[in-house]
């Protein structure tokens, strides 16, 4: 398929629209780093508003005509996805390709502001509310993408979705990779829909390996000391090549819609990106459709897809 695959395969993207949550560090500045190379127009959705201005400084010490504009975005909260939109619709007229990036890991126990265990919240609702208010513009964009990103941490577990709240007997990691498996689904059941609505769109999932990122040093401390950032060398790879099975989700041209990419070495935690099974063995129909219901029921946002 795609031996040696690397950011120079990315073809020119210049016109094409691209929004990165979590675009101001790790895995989404890297992305957005390689995607400026080609000149798309991308748009870093970030908490922060300054820390994502300060990754277009730094991206533009690299390509100084880059077109990238920052703009607040805060997962935890439901309304604040709502604004971004708004405003993002306000300035841009197409959406090629969105990158669902952003994530928190095993955090302490926390709910975000609308009540949601604050990884489920975070990894996967806030991506799910994105998406959905999104659609239109995904919908009239021709051969637009959805980019979610799944872990390595989903890959040996079986769906929980029964409560999203978090409240009893919380476990970090647990619902850590809950999260992930729900994006991986979502990914899956997006692309069964776009086919059965014959909508042009793509979603495809993707997961990174074990790169060498903030994520680790945030989550609970047990994790923290367990992955230290020797360790992470050891196993994992740079943020730079963590990147590239999003890069190749998004942008790689053989990419036909519903496929999982991920790193070929080392029990995938590190190597070039290729296409995996495992996501067919995860993604069951009802499941999927089950969990489509709750979180539009969730998040009060109802898909359109005609
Ligand atoms: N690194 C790995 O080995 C690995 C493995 C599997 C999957 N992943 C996935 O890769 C993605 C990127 O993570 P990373 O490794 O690059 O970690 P990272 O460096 O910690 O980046 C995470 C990004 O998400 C942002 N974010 C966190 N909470 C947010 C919120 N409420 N609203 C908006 N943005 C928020 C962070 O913003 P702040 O800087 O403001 O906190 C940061 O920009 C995540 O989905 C993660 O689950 C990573």
């Amino acid at each position: 398929m795609s031996k040696g695959w690397t950011k120079s395969d990315i073809g020119d993207l210049s016109g094409k629209v691209v929004i990165v949550t979590g675009a101001n560090s790790g895995l989404g500045y890297e992305t957005c780093l390689a995607l400026a190379e080609k000149d798309a127009t991308v748009v870093l959705a970030v908490r922060n508003l300054n820390k994502g201005l300060d990754a277009i400084d730094k991206i533009k010490v690299h390509y100084p005509n880059a077109n990238l504009h920052a703009m607040s975005l805060d997962l935890n909260d439901l309304a604040s996805v709502k604004r971004f939109v708004e405003s993002f619709k306000s300035k841009f007229n197409s959406l090629s390709i969105l990158i669902n990036n952003a994530g928190i890991m095993a955090p302490p126990f926390q709910q975000t502001k609308d009540g949601f265990e604050s990884q489920v919240g975070v990894n996967y609702l806030g991506h799910f509310a994105l998406t959905g208010h999104l659609l239109d513009y995904l919908k009239k964009t021709p051969n637009s993408r959805v980019v979610s990103l799944g872990s390595l941490a989903a890959h040996k577990i079986k769906p929980e979705f029964h409560n999203f709240k978090g409240t009893k007997k919380y476990k970090a990691l647990k619902y850590y990779g809950q999260s992930k498996l729900a994006c991986m689904l979502f990914a899956k059941e997006l692309q069964y829909r776009f086919r059965q609505h014959q909508i042009d769109s793509k979603s495809v999932a993707c997961h990174p390996g074990i790169s060498q990122t903030n994520l680790f040093a945030k989550g609970s401390r047990k994790l923290t000391r367990k992955l230290t950032r020797t360790s992470l060398k050891l196993i994992g790879q740079e943020a730079e090549t963590g990147a590239y099975p999003i890069l190749y989700a998004a942008t790689e041209a053989r990419v036909r819609g519903g496929e999982y990419i991920g790193p070929d070495g080392r029990g995938g935690s590190k190597g070039d990106p290729i296409e995996l099974d495992i996501i067919d063995e995860l993604y069951n129909e009802h499941v999927a459709c089950n969990l489509w219901k709750l979180s539009e029921t969730l998040t009060g946002v109802t898909y359109n897809f005609k």
